[in-house]
């Protein structure tokens, strides 16, 4: 469309920083034609510890009506662990339910992995992002006593794991590769992992053109690092995909690296795109946070509202960013901003 209203929350430590640069990037590769509107909600640790809010009905209502989001990070030592989590982040994501959490794992140039030097790897995590053991279904008894009891209940029905599977399925058939893994822990949550293999080959039926396996999520772990290139589409649970993409951005160039997208492909709700990395409380503040995984980030949400060429721009203007990264000295936060601004805008 020739206008995007964008909701723009930076959040936390780092936050800050990298969205400044996401936005720098975003006005930079947009044609003329297209009006970039953005509004800023001030949401994290500083408007909780001011108000005690995390996310009042009347922002969620009022980011109902932007066409995406863009978020920094969320969570700072100074709140409780889980407040923030839970109380904003996934509520957001639960709200506008984001049933696809799209993480991909691409081997970039000059990146310090483990992994350099081995062939291409390009793979995409599609991972649930409304169900598992996100969803706060759990308790405790006699809490506090050497009798404590804690539950965590998993949550899995056949309508959202359809959905995601679904989408895989059309994600796999659309790439070169066409390969889609299934990546579950069946031999021991037999339940969950019924409802998802069961589900799984059932549409895989339809789609005889994408070779569909399985892998347990331990022997997962072990073939990301020593055979990444055997993936191409991965779909899995909430918590198996949040775990894997760390471990995926981990050997594919680092954390600093690792884009998402937190999408409701229905459009119901507009979708939300953030660097997988968390606020880095330790570098705040200090113009050291890498803004890659932002600006490939703002490339994912690009190509969700349709701008294909410029989502194209801007991985292409990364891939030949980090290429001449070999041997240079750092720079800022703000510097590699403004080299990408420059480059997309070329
Ligand atoms: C992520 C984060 C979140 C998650 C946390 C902060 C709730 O780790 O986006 O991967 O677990 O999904
Ligand atoms: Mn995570």
């Amino acid at each position: 469309s020739r206008s995007i209203d964008l909701a723009v929350i930076p959040g936390d430590g780092i936050g800050q920083e990298v969205v400044a640069q996401g936005l720098k990037v975003l006005s930079a590769v947009l044609p003329q034609d297209v009006k970039l509107e953005t509004k800023e909600y001030d949401l994290g640790a500083q408007r909780w510890h001011r108000t005690g809010d995390t996310l009042p009905d009347v922002e969620l209502e009022a980011l109902k009506g932007h066409d995406a989001i863009l978020l920094g990070a969320i969570g700072d030592p100074s709140v409780p662990s889980g407040v923030l989590e839970r109380g904003l982040l996934l509520k957001l994501r639960f709200a506008f339910d984001h049933f696809i959490n799209l993480r991909p794992s691409k081997l970039f140039p000059n990146t310090a992995t483990p992994l350099a030097g081995r062939p291409d790897i390009d793979f995409v995590v599609v991972r649930e992002g409304t169900e598992g053991p996100y969803t706060g279904n759990g308790g405790s008894l006699r809490t506090g006593t050497p009798a404590e009891v804690a539950t965590e209940v998993s949550v899995n029905t056949a309508y959202g794991v359809e959905r995601v599977v679904r989408d895989a399925f059309e994600r796999a058939a659309a790439r070169p590769r066409k390969k889609l893994t299934l990546v579950h822990k069946n031999n021991v949550l037999v339940y969950a992992g019924h409802l998802w293999k069961n589900t799984f080959d059932r549409v895989a039926a339809e789609y005889p053109q994408v070779s569909a396996d399985y892998l347990h999520v331990d022997a997962a772990t072990i073939f990301f690092v020593t055979q990444p290139e055997r993936f191409d589409v991965i779909v899995t649970d909430n918590l198996f995909g949040d775990i894997l993409t760390d471990l995926a951005a981990a050997v594919t160039g680092g954390i600093g690296l690792a884009a998402s997208g937190n999408i409701n492909p229905t459009g119901a709700f507009p979708s939300m795109f953030e660097p997988v990395h968390g606020s880095a409380p330790d570098i705040a503040g200090q113009g050291k946070a890498d803004p890659t995984a932002t600006v490939l980030s703002v490339a994912l949400l690009l190509r969700h509202l349709g701008h294909e060429a410029e989502a194209a721009r801007v991985e292409e203007a990364v891939c030949a960013d980090l290429a001449e990264r070999d041997g240079a000295a750092p720079r800022t936060t703000d510097e590699i901003g403004d080299a990408l601004a420059v480059r997309v805008a070329s």
